[in-house]
């Protein structure tokens, strides 16, 4: 009797809830925005098309309209040949923040792209192929931060390229026949597959094309000059800004050193391939890594120089420090290949030779360098420093991190063991880290809600298992951080140097030898650690010194003192994110950040509880929307 009471008042509660819904699930100022960036596009139009206030973009399916489900909110607008002859309303469009794709192809759109575009922060696509715009392209383009690809072509436009080379994840930009002028901006052509500027007024000279485009991308511009054109540029003007190109230069030079023992690293590699007997080799060589020898090796390095050092300083980059930071006994038991691709790639020698490199990043235990081999491949090399462990040690936990092959953990490729030295082969990853995602360009950046829970979903489940699968070896992350949450050119996100860190007895996160009620050890609580303070940067905004203490001390007076809504990053307030799903996120990374190690959850609960959140969330905006 009861539940049948309850279930009345259950439907009466769902009829009210849901009937008012049930007619829009797309709200009101959304569907005005977007009535009125049609009413400029297309004056004249068919009523078949929707786009009027009495009907739902998502629910009557407006011609070209693309909404998301879950949460029915529009994400793409296609409208591709449809004569559309009015013009593009970007304050309209640009309020309607959750679109991601516009193309209007093959219309008849003229005057200017407004500089309102800014505004559309998510855009990924932005199609305008065939048309009649005009005028000078908006300096705000360079600001959409998430553009991938960009299509301008075949339209009347005229003035300079804003600078879109800082727009890093760009993968593709055309925008031949028109009548562009002034220099090319900086690309970085990595990462691009479509690039065409032809049949413009462009002068000046082509940026490092790689080898990935030809004269077909920039005939037609007679000012354009270098390669792939056969017109070589006139001598350069005296540099303009010297320290930097110095720095780059210095770079540039550092990356040879180790491109130096890459060649040597992989020159074993092949071999080793061939001989297919890796394993037996290396543990024949460990013998020797003892500690002593460790310690005595550096001293001895300068006047043990192999011939090995000698293929690097016939290449003129004869350093101080390229042989002698290395040990002197490379054998090719020290490499170890992980995956066959390095080899199936069919590598030359010489474009190894060639291959720039880069540094990237120098930590407390070792440095990040980008590898640029041939025109596709780029590596990333980590090169650890100072860890006692021996090479049948690090090869066997590396072995056991790989074996785990969890599909958002990045696997190494390769690996290098010495005793004083390790490196550590791993694909480059072009769209950078979650730090550079939350702190890199505040301004223009948006990284929604939606978007950083599913981050610390993907993180916390993929942590969860490799903790399970490798608790018995005792391997946790040892550094779990937002700069090693990295992303690759689908924005698919992936944890790297899992493993790769010795254990830093110093830090407070790392409590040896404690096994708590779960037995877990200090080490796998480190990275729950780790993972609160991730959850904080997400939630703040803020970022991490100290590694992470300085954040979380002041989001734990913050709460204290029951500032607690203070403490989240404001874009995230105001783009709406719901008040409580961000203190329940909250709650979990104070669990995580508890300064005792044993009242810390295990990744797995802290999965759960991360999860549940994310489901909520996803239902509230059904619901709310709805
Ligand atoms: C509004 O759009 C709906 C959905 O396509 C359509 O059925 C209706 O006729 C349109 N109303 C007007 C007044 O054009
Ligand atoms: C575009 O406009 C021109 C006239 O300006 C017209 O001749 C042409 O048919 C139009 N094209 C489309 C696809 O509407
Ligand atoms: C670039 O555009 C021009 C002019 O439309 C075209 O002829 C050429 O084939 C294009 N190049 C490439 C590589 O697609």
């Amino acid at each position: 009797m009861a539940q049948l009471r309850f279930f009345r008042v259950f439907s009466v509660l769902s009829i009210l809830l849901f009937l008012p819904a049930a007619a829009y699930a797309v709200d009101e100022g959304t569907r005005k925005s977007l009535v009125q960036f049609m009413n400029k596009l297309a004056p004249q139009r068919e009523p078949g098309w929707g786009w009027n206030l009495s009907s739902d973009p998502c629910a009557d399916l407006w011609k070209g309209v693309t909404c998301s489900s879950p949460s029915q909110t529009v994400k793409k607008i296609v409208l591709e040949g449809l004569e559309l002859s009015g013009i593009l309303d970007c304050d309209s469009l640009c309020s309607v923040k959750t679109i991601s794709v516009l193309s209007l192809n093959d219309n008849n759109v003229s005057a200017v792209i407004p500089e309102e575009i800014a505004k559309c922060k998510r855009l990924t696509h932005l199609y305008l192929r065939s048309n009649k715009f005009s005028g000078k392209l908006p300096k705000g383009l360079s600001r959409l931060n998430n553009l991938k690809r960009l299509d301008l072509s075949g339209n009347d436009f005229t003035g300079e390229l804003p600078d879109l080379a800082r727009i890093s994840g760009m993968l593709s930009f055309l925008a031949q026949d028109n009548r562009l002028e002034g220099g090319l901006p900086e690309f970085d052509f990595a990462n691009f597959d479509e690039f065409n500027v032809s049949n413009n007024e462009l002068v000046g000279p082509i940026p490092d094309v790689q080898g990935r485009f030809g004269v077909a991308s920039f005939s037609g511009n007679p000012g354009l000059c270098g390669t792939p054109l056969p017109n070589v540029c006139p001598p350069a003007a005296p540099p303009k800004k010297k320290g930097g190109f110095s720095l780059k230069r210095f770079l540039v030079y550092s990356g040879y050193i180790l491109l130096g023992l890459l060649i040597i690293v992989l020159l074993v590699a092949f071999k080793l391939s061939r001989r297919a007997k890796r394993k037996e080799d290396c543990r024949k060589n460990v013998k020797s890594g003892t500690a002593s020898e460790v310690s005595n090796s550096r001293s001895n390095n300068k006047s043990n120089r192999t011939s090995n050092s000698s293929t690097i300083n016939t290449r003129g980059n004869r350093s101080e420090y390229s042989i002698t930071s290395m040990e002197s006994g490379m054998t090719s038991s020290s490499l170890v290949v992980m995956d066959n691709r390095l080899v199936k790639k069919g590598l030359r020698f010489e474009d190894l030779l060639r291959a720039p490199a880069e540094l990237l990043g120098r930590g407390k235990h070792g440095s990040l360098y980008k590898v640029m081999l041939g025109d596709r491949l780029l590596l990333a090399v980590k090169r650890v420093r100072d860890w006692r462990i021996s090479k049948e040690e690090f090869r066997s936990r590396m072995e056991k991190i790989d074996r785990a092959k969890h599909p958002k953990v990045l696997p190494a490729l390769a690996l290098y063991c010495s005793n004083e030295e390790k490196l550590l082969v791993y694909e480059y990853q072009p769209s950078g880290s979650l730090f550079t995602l939350l702190h890199g360009n505040r301004d223009s950046q948006t990284f929604d809600w939606g978007s950083r829970l599913s981050v610390a979903v993907s993180i916390a489940e993929a942590l969860a298992v490799m903790h399970e699968s490798l608790l018995v070896d005792g391997i946790a992350h040892g550094n779990l951080k937002s700069t090693n949450i990295l992303f690759d050119r689908d924005m698919e996100l992936w944890i790297s140097e899992y493993g790769l860190m010795p254990v830093d007895d110093q830090d407070p996160a790392y409590t040896p030898n404690n096994r708590n009620s779960s037995g877990r050890s200090g080490i796998f609580s480190a990275d729950i650690f780790g993972f609160g303070v991730i959850l904080l940067e997400l939630l703040t905004g803020k970022m991490v010194q100290n590694n992470g203490y300085d954040l979380a001390t002041w989001v734990q007076s913050a709460v204290r003192e029951e500032w607690t809504v203070e403490v989240f990053d404001p874009t995230l307030t105001s783009e709406g994110a719901s008040e409580e799903r961000m203190v329940n996120l909250l709650q979990v990374a104070l669990k995580c950040i508890n300064p005792s190690a044993e009242e810390r959850p295990s990744m797995s609960l802290v999965a759960a509880m991360v999860s549940k959140i994310k489901e909520d969330d996803e239902r509230s905006l059904t619901w709310s929307e709805a």
